[in-house]
């Protein structure tokens, strides 16, 4: 279901070594094991927050970034420049906080990218799920 899906997500992207549960088959503690994590990157996140992030992640993002954040989803095909790959790690340090939430609400072509990176304005008096969806795209890219 669902919701099996973002926890285990959560939890991926969490890691192992930020988990003090990892490891526990109780999927209670994985539950509340995915939130920290988010709120570690942004101490000021909701849990509520982290939650709006991953289920909007689901619903709107992979298409083209893939669920995995590798820029491979099947709205990727044909695109160019294709959708970002968060796992490049040149990328990652090129761009700033402030650029990712910025492209993120207002689409890329706000931030000098291509306008297939399509806005989401009605983010616009969301910054903690803006927040959210920028810490999601820095952990991707703490993965290999
Ligand atoms: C219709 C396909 C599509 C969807 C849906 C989409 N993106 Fe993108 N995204 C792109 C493309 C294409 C680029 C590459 C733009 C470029 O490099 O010029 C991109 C780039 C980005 C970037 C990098 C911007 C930069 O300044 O380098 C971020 C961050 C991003 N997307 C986040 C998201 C998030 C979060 C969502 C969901 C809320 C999302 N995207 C939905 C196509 C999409």
């Amino acid at each position: 279901m669902a919701m099996t899906r973002h926890v285990a997500w959560a939890v991926a992207l969490a890691g192992c070594g930020w988990l003090a549960a990892c490891g526990s088959s109780a999927s209670g503690s994985a539950v509340s094991a995915g939130t920290p994590a988010a709120a570690a990157a942004a101490p000021a996140m909701s849990p509520a927050a982290a939650a709006e992030a991953r289920q909007i992640f689901a619903s709107r993002c992979t298409a083209c970034h893939g669920p995995q954040g590798h820029g491979d989803g099947p709205g990727a095909a044909g695109l160019n420049p294709p959708p970002r790959n968060y796992h490049d790690k040149v990328w990652q340090a090129s761009v700033t906080d402030d650029e990712i939430e910025k492209a993120i609400v207002y689409g890329g072509a706000a931030v000098g990218r291509s306008p297939a990176m399509v806005g989401n304005p009605d983010l616009g008096d969301k910054p903690e799920v803006v927040a959210a969806l920028r810490a999601m795209v820095r952990e991707f890219g703490k993965e290999p």
